[in-house]
């Protein structure tokens, strides 16, 4: 499957729910660039007055080369839509995301969004969560080992993300670090998982989004788009 086309379309489908003067969440990843980058050309060509809260580094360092205009939470409370990507997703609209470790910023985002779009392939869609990908828990650096052996007694297998670039592990956009959970046979209970890591001291935010978004973009190479709304 060609699924930078797949991730294209669903990408471009987004861009067309953007309206003058919305107020816009602006997420990472290589399916949110695709939106990011449809949603620069309107800007431009249209000559939009919309202004976007960046989710990343990397997503803020997109919406500036296309000129996408940035503001903050301090600016705007309410965004009017936000468009991002997921790493799974089942069918009940509940997402693994973080798989660039942005997960925290993103679910602050998509918290304050009216709409929360997402973007996936056909790859992301899953019966049951966990089945293909971890759980990114972004954490304090001195809390990696009590959260740990936190996961390790929920069942999984945590293991802490490695820099492909130098010696040591990932550092999040907050100067954390990503304990990921893989879990043998999936995530039997979100709900439960979530509410046991959202008590867990050290643990900043995890990747599972159960309640957030409201429509799912589900692109395909052929350039067909499947709107599915929760
Ligand atoms: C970033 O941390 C993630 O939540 C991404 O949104 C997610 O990993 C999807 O990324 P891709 O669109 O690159 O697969």
């Amino acid at each position: 499957m060609d699924r930078d086309a797949a991730k294209k379309a669903a990408g471009e489908a987004a861009a067309t729910l953007v309206q003058d003067g919305m107020d816009l969440g602006l997420g990472t990843g290589s399916t949110a660039a695709c939106a990011l980058d449809a949603i620069g050309r309107r800007v431009r060509e249209e000559d939009l007055d919309v202004r976007g809260v960046p989710t990343s580094f990397g997503a803020e360092r997109r919406a500036r080369a296309h000129g996408i205009p940035l503001t903050t939470l301090d600016e705007v409370s309410t965004l009017d839509l936000a468009v991002d990507g997921a790493d799974e997703v089942n069918e009940g609209l509940q997402l693994i995301k973080g798989g660039g470790g942005a997960h925290s910023r993103e679910k602050v985002v998509a918290t304050q969004a009216e709409r929360f779009v997402v973007l996936v392939d056909p790859t992301k869609q899953v019966s049951q969560l966990g089945e293909q990908m971890p759980v990114p828990v972004e954490v304090l650096p001195m809390a990696v080992a009590p959260v740990r052996q936190a996961l390790e007694d929920l069942g999984a297998r945590p293991e802490l993300r490695m820099s492909t670039e130098k010696d040591g592990p990932v550092v999040t956009d907050q100067g954390l670090w990503l304990l990921d959970a893989y879990f043998p046979d999936g995530v039997t209970d979100p709900e439960a998982l979530n509410r046991t890591l959202c008590r867990r001291p050290g643990v900043l935010d995890h990747g599972l989004f159960l309640h957030e978004a409201t429509d799912l973009f589900v692109g395909h190479p052929e350039g067909t788009v499947d709107r599915i709304s929760a």
